[in-house]
């Protein structure tokens, strides 16, 4: 089963068609990949459960059991979330664009003696119109990658021996990134800023941490893989003009997921049995995919996570990042 899952990759044309060498593909939903998986005992973080591909991660893992840990912005949206889950349900408040917030949210979860099977670090903005900057930092990267960054750091001593993270990624770190990968010293986005770049490079972040993340867990039977979901109308289209909409709207029919196809990878990543020691792998449609030139680059990803902790030391104290 891992020769044939390291050796898939899923070309363009086989959304319309066939499935990877594992059967599951562009079309397979939430509930298809999970229909045999019984996640009673076991419980799952989500962060940005309250929208989009995090509601319906959290409506399919409930359904099969998990305990699930529903972040969002604020306890009023996690709380909102009930009806979609099972009575285990737990809702936490968790803004990833705030250092306090995320300890706030570990403490919680510490106090209350939780271990942890998998996180899901879904949440995620996109192609914000204007350069917003928080703690000096572009928001993108900051909400995107430095808010799972620390958020999962923090959550470590929480897991559980086989543990899984699974960090949702998407093409656009291929698609939209900058040329020369991530911008070491443009954090702030001052010296350039293009919205649909900053969110491929804050979507690079999220894979290069994925990566990381695998190698200093090697020797461990905890993993760390990343995922592209697919194309998905979700709110995350918010910062889109009408006319682009309108066109996402005529396109949906034939290159879009719905949202059941579009939560299927990364519920497949955090809990499918065959991928239990699968590790530091790129995940669309199911199947693993070949992630671009930077996105491969282990180097990169070393700096990455040294930068990040550097960034989130600065920002955890109050202090303004300067590149
Ligand atoms: N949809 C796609 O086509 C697509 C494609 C590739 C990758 N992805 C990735 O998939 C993930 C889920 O996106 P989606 O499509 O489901 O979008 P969505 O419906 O907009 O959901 C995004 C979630 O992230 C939350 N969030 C935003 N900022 C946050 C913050 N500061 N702290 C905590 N949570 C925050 C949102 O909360 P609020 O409701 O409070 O804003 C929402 O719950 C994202 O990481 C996205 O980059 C999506």
């Amino acid at each position: 089963m891992i020769e044939s899952l390291s050796s898939s990759r899923i070309p363009f044309m086989d959304r319309f068609g066939k499935n990877g060498p594992n059967g599951l593909g562009f079309h397979t939903t939430a509930e298809e990949v999970t229909k045999s998986i019984d996640l009673t005992g076991k419980t799952i973080v989500v962060t940005g459960a309250n929208s989009g591909l995090g509601l319906e991660t959290v409506r399919v893992l409930s359904l099969r059991g998990a305990k699930v840990i529903g972040m969002a912005r604020t306890i009023e949206k996690a709380n909102a979330i009930k009806p979609s889950a099972n009575p285990e349900f737990l809702p936490i408040e968790c803004d990833l664009s705030e250092p306090h917030s995320i300890t706030k949210c570990a403490n919680h979860l510490f106090n209350l003696g939780i271990r942890i099977d998998s996180i899901i670090c879904n949440a995620g903005i996109m192609a914000l119109p204007q350069l917003q900057q928080k703690y000096g930092v572009e928001l993108q990267f900051l909400t995107n990658h430095i808010g799972h960054f620390m958020l999962v750091n923090l959550l470590m001593p929480l897991l559980t021996n086989e543990a899984r993270v699974t960090v949702v990624s998407s093409s656009a770190h291929k698609v939209f990134s900058y040329h020369d990968g991530i911008q070491f010293g443009n954090f702030s986005g001052s010296n350039q800023y293009n919205p649909h770049k900053a969110y491929g490079h804050s979507k690079l972040a999220n894979l290069l941490f994925s990566n990381e993340l695998a190698n200093r867990l090697e020797g461990s039977d905890q993993t760390a893989n990343a995922v592209h979901p697919g194309v998905i109308r979700t709110n995350l289209l918010r910062n889109y003009n009408p006319l682009i909409k309108f066109g996402a709207v005529v396109a949906d029919k034939l290159l879009f997921k719905n949202i059941h196809q579009g939560a299927a990878t990364q519920i497949y990543a955090s809990t499918h049995p065959d991928l239990k020691y699968i590790s530091g792998k790129y995940f669309s449609n199911c199947n693993i995919e070949a992630p671009s030139r930077h996105g491969a680059d282990q180097a990169m990803a070393k700096q990455l996570w040294e930068f990040s902790e550097n960034i989130v030391n600065q920002i955890s104290q109050g202090n303004y990042w300067e590149d």
